[in-house]
């Protein structure tokens, strides 16, 4: 059974692109500059985009951090976030998500100038995506095909698994593992919370791809013997006997559907870590492009 060590191939990937950067930075030229914008003080959120500026930092790339009150408003933001269009310094930004209630998330994520929309959550990358055009792919589909890739995993011709449909996982790698693209030509089944009889279909498959946000929901008498199963499921679970407070947990019951895998992924360890460095790895895109 071999673990796909997300944690590691992150670490490769920013060693790759600190590589680059130096190379840029030989040059005499500018650096690459990711902005993220965050609006109230979730606490998950904060974490994400603290661990987004110290990979920048990182990697030797220009990072802003702005950080806005919950109670900033819709215009305020898109203010803003016409600002960072115009600002021909800035490479790419994101603008992390849940956003407050009052702010409509569809009208923010309209708003963002494409060319700079390094999360790929714009209709305008969403559907080059789709249509195997040039895009910004978003950070953690991405991230998995780049983990299938490096560890050989065989996509061609398998049945592939994928449950959850969300507009950020589930169902743009859905389309990626469908295309003729890396980690590609597989046949994929979408699944999701309507879908009846999933045990029938996981059990049937060669990859499942967990996108749930259901913790240890995928049981090894769900999987087939040898499958590969890859869990982007992070849910915080109370524990008092952490420090923390609560744990992390995949949607794939661990222990034991490992043991009847393949490959599999970790959590945390695994996906996780992968969707920062392909974040990173977008930004170098956006800034290549502007040549
Ligand atoms: N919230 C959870 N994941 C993400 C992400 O990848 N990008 C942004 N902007 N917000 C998120």
């Amino acid at each position: 059974m071999t673990i796909l060590d997300g944690k590691k191939t992150a670490q490769d990937l920013k060693e790759e692109i600190k590589v680059a950067v130096s190379e840029i930075k030989k040059n005499g030229k500018r650096l690459p500059h990711l902005a993220a914008v965050l609006v109230g003080d979730d606490g998950a959120s904060l974490t994400y985009v603290g661990s987004k500026v110290r990979s920048c930092d990182y990697v030797g790339f220009d990072s802003t951090l702005i950080k806005l009150d919950e109670s900033t408003t819709e215009e305020t933001l898109l203010k803003k976030i016409d600002e960072l269009n115009q600002d021909d310094q800035l490479d790419g930004y994101i603008v992390q998500l849940p956003l407050p209630k009052h702010i409509d998330e569809e009208k923010i994520l309209l708003a963002i100038d494409p060319t700079k929309d390094v999360d790929g959550f714009h209709p305008s990358n969403f559907g080059r995506m789709a249509l195997e055009m040039d895009a910004f792919i978003p950070a953690t589909p991405f991230g998995i095909i780049e983990l299938l890739e490096r560890y050989d995993i065989e996509t061609s011709g398998k049945h592939c698994v994928v449950v959850g449909r969300s507009h950020i996982v589930g169902r743009p790698i859905s389309i990626l593992m469908s295309q003729k693209g890396p980690a590609g030509n597989a046949t994929v089944t979408l699944a999701h919370s309507r879908t009846q009889n999933l045990a029938e279909l996981t059990k049937n498959a060669d990859i499942v791809v967990m996108a749930l946000g259901i913790p240890e929901y995928l049981t090894a008498e769900m999987v087939k013997e040898g499958a590969t199963i890859i869990d982007v499921g992070i849910t915080r679970v109370a524990d008092v006997n952490h420090p923390k407070g609560y744990v992390i947990k995949g949607d794939v019951a661990y222990d034991e559907v490992a043991q009847k895998s393949s490959a599999i992924t970790p959590v945390p360890g695994g996906v996780g870590p992968m969707t920062i460095a392909m974040l990173l790895k977008n930004t170098l895109f956006a800034y290549q492009r502007k040549g």
